[in-house]
């Protein structure tokens, strides 16, 4: 198998049950013109985050890493009128596209996208006595998967989802002797994972239109 027959595996799937609707499409296209990287979820994996946060009943969900908005308008589609979704992105001008996509989505009551480097906003949440979340979708500087982990587990209801994208990085998650610093992130987030008590957890490889790569799910019991 080879990576067109991914591509259009993901086409198929993308064209039948997980279609981009306007409002994603043109949050794609502004991403594209600003000149953001093409680095977003792709639509299957769009609507499998948008089926958990529903399938949880999610009314808060934090996600790290917005880029233009198109996970997090996947998401914020899963919440109640009441719901609330907190994006965290380190650039401002990623930050501004995104912002202008979500309103343009209607969804701009139910997100804050809050600009600068996570580990800082997350000192800042401390501050102001943040809420638990329902789900965490962790999605930004790979390296520090494992910081952002352990920060939610600590700030998540009992039954919550963290899922952290890219952990497989093309099977350099399994080779103990690359010096990748990203993998060996995610090789350290798996042995968090083994050792943590309060979290049942798994990871799925995937292959598609972002080639080899994979989720990891944790479900924390509380
Ligand atoms: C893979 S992209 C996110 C894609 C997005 N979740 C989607 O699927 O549509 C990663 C994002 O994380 C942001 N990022 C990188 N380092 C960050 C940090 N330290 N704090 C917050 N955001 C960061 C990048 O600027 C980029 O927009």
């Amino acid at each position: 198998m080879d990576k067109e027959t991914f591509e259009a595996v993901d086409r198929f799937v993308g064209e039948t049950v997980a279609p981009d609707d306007e409002a994603l499409l043109a949050a794609v296209e502004s991403a594209t013109a600003a000149g953001l990287p093409e680095i977003q979820v792709s639509p299957p994996q769009g609507k499998l985050l948008h089926l958990l946060a529903r399938s949880i009943g999610s009314k808060r969900i934090l996600e790290f890493g917005t880029l233009g908005g198109y996970s997090t308008i996947w998401l914020a589609r899963a919440l109640p009128p009441d719901g609330k979704l907190l994006s965290l992105e380190a650039k401002d001008a990623y930050a501004e596209v995104a912002r202008t996509s979500i309103d343009r989505a209607g969804l701009g009551e139910l997100v804050e996208v809050r600009l600068g480097p996570a580990l800082e906003t997350l000192g800042a949440l401390e501050d102001e006595g943040v809420e638990p979340f329902d789900l965490v979708f962790i999605d930004a500087d790979k390296v520090n998967t494992p910081n952002y982990f352990t920060w939610s587990l600590d700030h998540v209801r009992p039954g919550a989802l963290i899922v952290a994208d890219n952990v497989v990085r093309g099977g350099t998650l399994a080779d103990e002797h690359s010096n990748d610093l990203s993998a060996e992130a995610q090789r350290q987030l798996h042995h968090l994972l083994a050792d943590e008590s309060r979290v049942e957890a798994t990871t799925i490889q995937t292959v598609g239109s972002k080639g080899h790569d994979g989720f990891t799910l944790a479900l924390v019991d509380g």
